[in-house]
């Protein structure tokens, strides 16, 4: 397209992100600086060289959202660079389950990148990465007001994983208008115009439309609970009746002996073997649990030598994609995962997967009610205005199950309850809530402002227990319970 508008581009923009999704390709350089050890010096040594041959191939590609933008070589070399290490961490997380990069998933990485910039051109995926930079870097300065000069150039706030000076991108942010330099006491600040708000609403938008940040956070949350070692005493200190729920869900579903059963979002596998799942079907039953966080199974898989449950195999698996052929189960149960999900596409799943009159059963965390005056004032930072909260990575509110379940499901039984759950261990509570994903305005946040605002977080948590007392640190947590039946 010779003379695009702004429009057409930005449209070119979200049908070439998702045309990304659907090849397997992210840009997500964050997944590798996560963890300690996610990658070798030598392959990262073997992607910079794919990154530099690509970019003399490829050294007429432009950014198109803003044609006469001058693209650097060195530009074009880490836009290969950092969609390749994205894919290839991306890749070995969710086709081998790995946080580790390994050098398989770098050469499928390769093809796939190759492929790509074949199909549909380089300047199309400079557009894309471009556009995810842009938005990284005025999501900086937006929640910071203004940054040194010098730390914005390094990256060390919102992108930590470049071993690089972003001097370009400054330079063209100044000289299109996005950005302004300020001097105060002799140190220079970077900020934002006006210009360069609406260019960070119109990333954010886009990026929204197109999947990109419910993709980061979902990747991010995966990684937390990968993470998360006391994942199980966490949530047991904060409701003791957590139980007793999984024991009523198990009972409520009907699943009984001789069934073939799935479960989604196991976590540790506290449903399927502490309460009592594979008791339910019994030895003539077989029960598949499935998550897409490997740390989480490698927990369950330990826990598993301690049950006699043969009947029970843990698999990777995410509920929006499940590795199953059609009509494979007789029921599908899960417990507080589906909140996390792209939810039409979870259930579509679960149809498919289930047989005709099977029935799926799930209790999905709602929303954290933000009214309780203890509450308020411990979050603060978090919910503060200027964080938008109504982004796709929000958790449902009691109306979204009952609006969507009677496409995918029939004879639908929904109801909310409210658990209390004590927030008195300070650190806990913050970690549960913050890592776990559950404040959605979180991921408005540069990745520096997420670490600092964890310790502010913490240090707040105790001043509000001091004030309110531990005992009245009850948060009031909905859920909602939900039945329905395959018909097919
Ligand atoms: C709050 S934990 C619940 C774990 C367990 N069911 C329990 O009762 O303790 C949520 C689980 O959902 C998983 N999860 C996150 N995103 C998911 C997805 N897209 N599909 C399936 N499970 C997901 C997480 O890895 C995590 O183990």
């Amino acid at each position: 397209m010779e003379h695009r508008t702004e429009e057409d581009a930005v449209n070119e923009i979200i049908d070439g992100f998702q045309k990304m999704s659907e090849r397997e390709i992210v840009i997500a350089p964050w997944l590798v600086y996560q963890g300690e050890g996610r990658l070798s010096s030598e392959l990262r040594k073997e992607m910079e060289k794919s990154a530099y041959e690509l970019s003399i191939f490829e050294r007429n590609a432009k950014v198109f959202w803003i044609p006469s933008l001058d693209v650097t070589p060195a530009f074009l070399q880490r836009a290969f660079f950092e969609t390749l290490l994205s894919t290839a961490a991306y890749l070995s997380y969710m086709r081998l389950g790995t946080l580790i990069v390994t050098e398989e998933m770098v050469l499928v990485a390769e093809r796939l990148v190759k492929k790509y910039i074949d199909e549909f051109g380089s300047s199309l995926l400079l557009a894309i990465y471009s556009r995810v930079m842009a938005y990284l870097n005025t999501q900086l300065l937006r929640y910071y007001g203004r940054v040194e000069e010098n730390i914005f150039l390094t990256g060390k706030w919102h992108r930590p994983w470049i071993n690089y000076t972003i001097d370009n991108e400054l330079e063209n942010g100044l000289r299109y208008k996005y950005y302004q330099i300020v001097e105060e006491n002799g140190t220079s600040f970077v900020q934002l115009t006006p210009e360069g708000e609406k260019l960070h609403e119109s990333c954010r938008r886009d990026l929204d439309i197109c999947g990109f940040i419910r993709q980061r956070e979902q990747l991010i949350r995966a990684s937390n609970f990968t993470n998360m070692d006391d994942y199980e005493s966490i949530v047991h200190h904060m409701n003791p009746e957590l139980h007793n729920m999984r024991r009523h869900l198990i009972q409520w579903s009907g699943i009984h002996s001789g069934m073939k059963v799935l479960e989604l979002g196991c976590g540790s596998g506290a449903l399927t073997l502490d309460d009592g799942l594979y008791l339910a079907v019994g030895e003539s039953g077989s029960i598949i649990a499935t998550d897409p966080s490997r740390g989480m199974l490698e927990r369950a898989k330990l826990k598993l030598s301690r049950f006699d449950a043969d009947n029970v195999k843990f698999q990777q698996a995410f509920a929006e994609s499940i590795p199953f052929p059609d009509s494979t189960f007789d029921a599908v149960i899960g417990m507080l995962f589906l909140q996390f999900t792209d939810i039409p596409a979870a259930l579509e799943e679960i149809r498919r997967v289930t047989k005709d009159s099977g029935i799926f059963t799930t209790l999905m965390v709602l929303e954290v009610p933000r009214n309780d005056a203890f509450l308020a004032e411990w979050f603060e930072p978090i919910f503060k205005k200027g964080l938008q909260a109504d982004s796709s990575v929000k958790l449902p509110n009691a109306e979204v199950l009952p609006a969507i379940a009677g496409k995918y499901l029939q004879d639908c039984s929904f109801r909310v309850q409210v658990w209390p759950s004590t927030l008195e261990d300070v650190e806990s509570a913050v970690k549960f809530l913050v890592e776990a994903g559950t404040m959605a305005e979180l991921s408005e946040l540069p990745l520096q402002a997420r670490s600092v605002l964890f310790q502010e977080l913490i240090e707040r948590g105790y001043a509000v227990r001091e004030k309110y007392g531990p005992d009245n640190l009850l948060l009031r947590q909905p859920a909602q319970w939900f039945k329905g039946t395959v018909r097919k």
